[in-house]
């Protein structure tokens, strides 16, 4: 967590104004609040100058302090305190926040904060050549079920992989933000479990304690048929999803012997200690392998590991292909990081 300080005097603006339409919009915020209260519109006419001119500028907090009636000192304690406030310029296209806490930590953030490095500039806070894009890591976002994650202005995306962050700053870097869905990359609504209902997915595994039963079911509408036999299907996709391909499928990868030295298959994102030792199960050991899985063998692999999908996403077959053309040097030119 970085040390949170107004900017250097020298990139700080001599004043500070609102435009007219936000200046109304302020009076009127401020006359919300009882008298003698008004400091409680401190947090949104912060944001407001913010929202104006990209980030809080010493002048804007005094004059935001003359406007409320505030010590000078007041205010910046609390546009230095929370870290949506911005105390220095930051990109014109976007300001990416990185989620560095355990959560987010232990799902990658390091892997999304290393994308940043290699795409924006290796230290936090500073502006890319073209001054559109800046970085820095926050403390927790609230999205922890969907680590890792990063806001970028008043927007979360979540479930990130480094690939997927690398297409975001690439669209917003491009001006096209909309070419990128708020929220959750993966599979799922909100914080929903990953690929649909895990729990509770029918009444009889409701608790007892839940609901009267009784009178829940006698009060309860009946289902249309189509819906019933909607949710039948659902039921059996789920459980298909669910069920593990058969060994002796055709389309899973030939496996070999155990050879004298077996790459690590953990420097492949995506690929922890447990995995690889199920691809190891599978006779997989070495990436030249798993570089040449044809689609249907990874549909394979992917099914057989529960992945729904992961392994197209992570694009384990590109990675596993730089790895065994050139190792870890290779990896750091095509992807700019090292691998895990
Ligand atoms: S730990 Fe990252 S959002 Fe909570």
């Amino acid at each position: 967590m970085s040390v949170r300080r107004l900017a250097d005097d020298s990139v700080q603006p001599a004043s500070f104004a609102f435009s007219e339409e936000n200046a109304a919009w302020a009076e009127k915020t401020i006359r919300k609040y009882p008298e003698g209260r008004q400091q409680s519109a401190v947090i949104p006419l912060l944001m407001r100058a913010q929202e104006q001119d990209g980030w809080v500028t010493k002048a804007a907090i005094e004059m935001i302090a003359d406007m409320l009636g505030m010590a000078y000192i007041r205010v910046l304690e609390v546009a230095t305190f929370y870290t949506q406030f911005q105390l220095g310029p930051v990109g014109t296209r976007a300001h990416i926040q990185v989620c560095g806490t355990t959560p987010c930590m232990l799902r990658g953030s390091e892997d999304l904060m290393a994308v940043c490095k290699s795409k924006i500039h290796p230290h936090p806070h500073h502006l890319n050549a073209d001054g559109t894009l800046s970085w820095e890591e926050v403390e927790c976002l609230g999205a922890c079920v969907n680590a890792p994650m990063v806001a970028i202005f008043k927007d979360t995306y979540e479930d990130l992989t480094p690939r997927q962050l690398e297409y975001i700053i690439e669209r917003f870097e491009a001006g096209r933000p909309e070419d990128v869905k708020p929220g959750p990359q993966i599979d799922r609504i909100s914080s929903a479990p990953f690929g649909g209902l895990k729990t509770l997915t029918s009444e009889d595994a409701a608790p007892a304690t839940a609901v009267a039963p009784k009178k829940a079911k006698a009060e309860a509408p009946k289902a249309e048929p189509a819906a019933v036999e909607a949710k039948a299907e659902e039921k059996a996709d789920d459980k298909k999803a669910d069920a593990k391909p058969s060994l002796d499928d055709p389309n899973r990868p030939a496996g070999i012997e155990k050879p004298a030295t077996p790459d690590d298959l953990k420097m492949i994102s995506g690929v922890g200690p447990k995995i690889e030792g199920t691809l190891q199960s599978l006779g997989i050991y070495t990436f030249a392998q798993i570089a040449a899985w044809k689609a249907e063998e990874r549909a394979w692999v992917d099914s057989y590991l529960n992945f729904r999908g992961r392994i197209d996403r992570d694009e384990w077959v590109k990675q596993a292909e730089v790895l065994a053309r050139g190792g870890e040097e290779e990896y750091l030119k095509v992807f700019g990081k090292k691998p895990r």
